[in-house]
């Protein structure tokens, strides 16, 4: 399962449904830049590190691609277990090759974030950018580290010689070694309570039959390579992923289910061909509450863009769409679809690659009718306006991609089956 667009799809509620049905949920990529929002009954969690499935019990697992900010888990879980949700070394394992997010990633994130003026990505601030950077480089402390920091020695001088200079570039201070020591000794408990080589118990999970469900965050527009670059987030978000942020091959991906807005949203700076910044895109922002649950950040809002959305389940192989949000377009006259772009007097059918072409396309939309009544809370196909039931074909088919579920409201379970993931 993977977001189809640019994050905020609504794949929290989503897999929180479908882990009922799963016997393990994975983790793979990303780190708590994410921020999913789950409602069941009248509780609401917030998850941005720990897979959605933890609030059903079943079996979570963080992976080896995702970088592990070891006190935001800290504080994640303790908030969810003052919320109930029970949390043990039998629900939660936790890859022992993830890399660590420190405090000096975010620090850099920040600093770097206030000196690229124009340049700003509007990150979330978590570090992400920077510790997949070190991860790469080779200088990342990783969880299995926290069992031997007392040979850490070599691999902090790699990783503080390269800070070092950084922070000097910004007039700042060199690490403070000790207290980044000592802070990972304090927590190193905690965290190496679930650490372990997740591809092993996997493996086993696996072999038994089990359905595993590999829980993507951020979205395809957000990928390093094939998103809206540089506006992109720091790691791959694409299908693919799953197999190597986890350590199962990538026979273990079945059905790929992409998660999809049935309009378009965006947090932070980047190309938005579809963006509303008049009173159709604040209607649209209030109606759908799109505010971020990390950053608190207002969401850049527009129609759908079906140009974006095929070229993402083309390049995640997507197998079929959970479209959600449906309720937020009730009420409007007419709904428009972005179906190409116009580039410089020519005709695109997909977003080209370079930045200064992204910015510059400008959307081509088919308007079609939309319904007064309610989709709110529909819960089957029947209950759905007609007007609606057209805009979901009119979107699949231009997309490409069969629709296999469709949300009407943040609640669990108001979601309309329509081909089972888990079956086909
Ligand atoms: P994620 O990052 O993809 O998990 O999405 P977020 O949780 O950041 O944002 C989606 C928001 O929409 C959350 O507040 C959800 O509770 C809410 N949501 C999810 N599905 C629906 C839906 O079908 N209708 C409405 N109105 N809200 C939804
Ligand atoms: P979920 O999983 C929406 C965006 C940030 C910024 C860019 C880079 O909730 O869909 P980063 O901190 O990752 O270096 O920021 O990516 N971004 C998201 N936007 N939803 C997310 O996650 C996001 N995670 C990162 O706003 O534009
Ligand atoms: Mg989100």
């Amino acid at each position: 399962m993977i977001g189809a667009q640019w994050g905020d799809e609504g794949k929290g509620k989503i897999v929180d449904w479908l882990a009922s049905r799963a016997d393990a949920v994975v983790r793979f990529q990303g780190g708590h830049n994410a921020g999913h929002t789950l409602v069941v009954g009248n509780q609401t969690y917030k998850l941005s590190l720990l897979p959605s499935g933890i609030v059903t019990g079943t079996l979570s697992i963080i992976g080896n691609g995702v970088v592990l900010d070891p006190w935001a888990l800290q504080d994640e879980i303790a908030k969810l277990e003052s919320q109930g949700v029970s949390i043990t070394t039998e629900n939660f394992a936790l890859a022992d090759n993830c890399s660590l997010i420190l405090p000096l990633h975010r620090e850099l994130d920040g600093l770097r974030e206030a000196a690229a003026g124009a340049g700003k990505i509007g990150t979330t601030g978590r570090g992400i950018g920077p510790a997949y950077e070190d991860k790469v480089g080779r200088r990342a402390i990783r969880v299995c580290d926290l069992a031997h920091l007392d040979s850490l020695g070599p691999q902090l001088d790699r990783l503080c010689a390269h800070h070092d200079a950084l922070r000097a570039g910004f007039g700042e201070q060199p690490v403070d070694r000790g207290a980044l020591v000592a802070s990972l000794r304090e927590i190193a408990p905690f965290v190496l309570r679930y650490a372990q080589p997740v591809w092993k118990r996997l493996k086993k999970v696996r072999k038994a039959g089990a359905r595993i469900l590999f829980e993507g965050a951020q979205g395809v527009l957000l990928d390093v390579d094939h998103g809206t670059y540089p506006f992109v987030t720091s790691s791959n978000t694409v299908s693919g992923t799953a197999a190597s942020g986890s350590g199962l091959g990538p026979a273990a991906t079945g059905f790929v289910l992409g998660i999809v807005k049935a309009y378009t949203t965006r947090v932070g700076a980047g190309p938005f061909p579809t963006e509303l910044e008049d009173a159709v895109g604040q209607k649209l922002g209030e109606r759908g509450h799109e505010f971020g649950t990390v950053t608190g950040r207002k969401r850049r809002c527009g129609w759908f863009d079906a140009v974006l959305v095929r070229q993402s389940c083309a390049i995640s192989g997507v197998t079929g769409i959970a479209l959600t949000k449906l309720d937020v377009l009730d009420g409007f006259d007419s709904v428009k679809i972005c179906t190409g772009y116009r580039l410089r007097g020519r005709i695109l059918d997909y977003l080209p690659s370079h930045a200064g072409d992204q910015a510059q396309v400008e959307p081509i939309y088919e308007e079609v009718e939309g319904w007064h009544e309610t989709t709110a809370g529909a819960r089957s196909w029947a209950d759905l306006p007609a007007q609606a039931i057209k805009y979901i074909q009119r979107v699949q088919e231009l997309i490409e991609t069969p629709v296999a579920l469709v949300s009407t409201s943040p609640e669990r379970e108001d979601t309309i089956l329509v081909r089972d993931p888990f079956v086909d």
